[in-house]
């Protein structure tokens, strides 16, 4: 019994959720909040809003939709991409590239992390991957030494970013610096059947023009190396709606793309539509889960909740990352802001995003959490044994609709 304890303690959360609540479907948050009066948090899945979401990029962007599954790789949300029409996925892991499998087996898969170990390249490749990202010449020799150097590999340069307009900058971690860029490109063109140039923005990245900027750079660094590209990877980044943000439409990003796209491929030479890559993750499926937490207790404006920092809201925490919330019962009183606290015994489980709440939440009360289906589930915890909770499917709208997104 202890071991077996002991592993589910220390597991992520996802396997906690009981299998029976899994094939379970309520018309509404409320209805299920009325019906199981959760004490521990409940995950309220909505398929049709990421199968609309998924739709609504796959139909505006002019090329080849990866999905990032680390955003969030629950098998239902992979379902839900694929009916909305993803075909292609973003792995970083073996984890990932199971689950893709498993649950797509026609699916594209692409490994895009740019520092793999060497077991995880051995499997993907034995698993039929045959693209891969780098930054670095120790790690082309790597992909080439695992792989055996097939001639159907496809090799995909990461170029760094200098810092930009988001709200979660990439820049500092991976990439390759555009100055030394054109000597990686070259050499790893003597290996590649397809090469390709990729950068990643930043994440709720809110500004058009830096896909445009970052894409001028490939188009730079392509020139300079002198050799042919044949995949542009404009990566993720593409915002979703929370309180405060003012977003541009979905189709001022496409069209800063098609046009730093048409201008690439002036210099460049002739790609196809399918040549042009991206790997959203926080844009398809960021409104497709709601998180109802219960209040616990209320010391005036702080209320102490079921989930937090070491949960679904850990980007609330340190990130101070603003979430819409509603209470699940009708008031008329005015709204005020509120501190959360999570249920760990950590300190630091404290978002101090200004919740605006009725004034006469209290203890007992359910809300309602939202725009948590990117980057909440997964990076979940079992931090203090607070790893319970249920997933239900739901079908009422979500939160806060994303401008240029169609709706379910
Ligand atoms: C390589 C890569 N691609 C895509 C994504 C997805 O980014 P986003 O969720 O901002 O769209 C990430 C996120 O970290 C990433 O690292």
């Amino acid at each position: 019994m202890g071991a077996s304890l002991l592993r589910v303690a220390v597991s992520p959360l996802r396997r906690d959720i009981a299998p029976r609540d899994l094939a379970r479907a309520l018309p509404s948050v409320d209805a299920a909040v009325a019906e199981i009066r959760p004490e521990e948090p409940l995950h309220c899945l909505r398929p049709q809003a990421i199968t609309a979401a998924a739709r609504s990029f796959v139909e505006a962007f002019a090329g080849k939709t990866l999905y990032a599954v680390k955003c969030n790789p629950d098998p239902r949300v992979l379902s839900a991409l694929w009916r909305g029409g993803v075909r292609a996925f973003d792995c970083a892991s073996p984890a990932e590239i199971s689950v893709v499998r498993q649950v797509l087996p026609e699916a594209s898969i692409h490994y895009m992390h740019p520092v793999k170990a060497r077991s995880a390249i051995r499997m993907a490749f034995a698993g039929g991957v045959r693209d891969f990202a780098l930054d670095s010449t120790d790690e082309l020799e790597k992909i080439l030494a695992e792989t055996g150097a097939p001639d159907d590999l496809g090799l995909i340069v990461r170029i760094a970013l200098p810092k930009g307009g988001a709200a979660l900058d990439l820049s500092g971690k991976f990439g390759v610096a555009p100055d030394e860029a054109a000597a990686l490109v070259r050499r790893a063109r003597c290996h590649a059947r397809r090469l390709g140039l990729s950068f990643h923005v930043g994440s709720q990245c809110d500004d058009p023009a830096r896909w445009r900027a970052a894409m001028d750079l490939a188009a730079w660094i392509a020139a300079e190396a002198g050799v042919k590209i044949d995949v542009l990877d404009v990566g993720g980044g593409f915002p979703s709606a929370y309180p405060g943000a003012d977003l541009p439409v979905l189709a001022a990003f496409m069209a800063e793309i098609d046009g730093a796209f048409e201008a690439l491929v002036e210099r460049l030479g002739a790609m196809a539509p399918d040549d042009l890559w991206a790997e959203p993750g926080r844009a398809l499926v960021a409104q497709g889960v709601s998180v109802v937490v219960q209040v616990q207790a209320r010391r005036g404006n702080a209320l102490y909740v079921s989930d937090g920092v070491y949960g679904s809201l850990s980007d609330a925490g340190a990130l101070g990352w603003r979430y819409p919330v509603r209470l699940i019962r009708p008031s008329a009183a005015e709204k005020r802001p509120f501190t959360l606290f999570g249920p760990t015994c950590d300190s630091l489980d404290r978002m101090d995003g200004g919740f605006q709440l009725p004034d006469d939440v209290a203890e007992g009360d359910w809300i309602e959490v939202g725009q948590l289906g990117a980057y909440g589930a997964s990076l979940r915890t079992a931090f203090n044994g607070f790893d319970r909770g249920h997933l239900i499917e739901v079908s009422d709208p979500p939160l806060l609709p994303t401008p240029g997104y169609a709706a379910a």
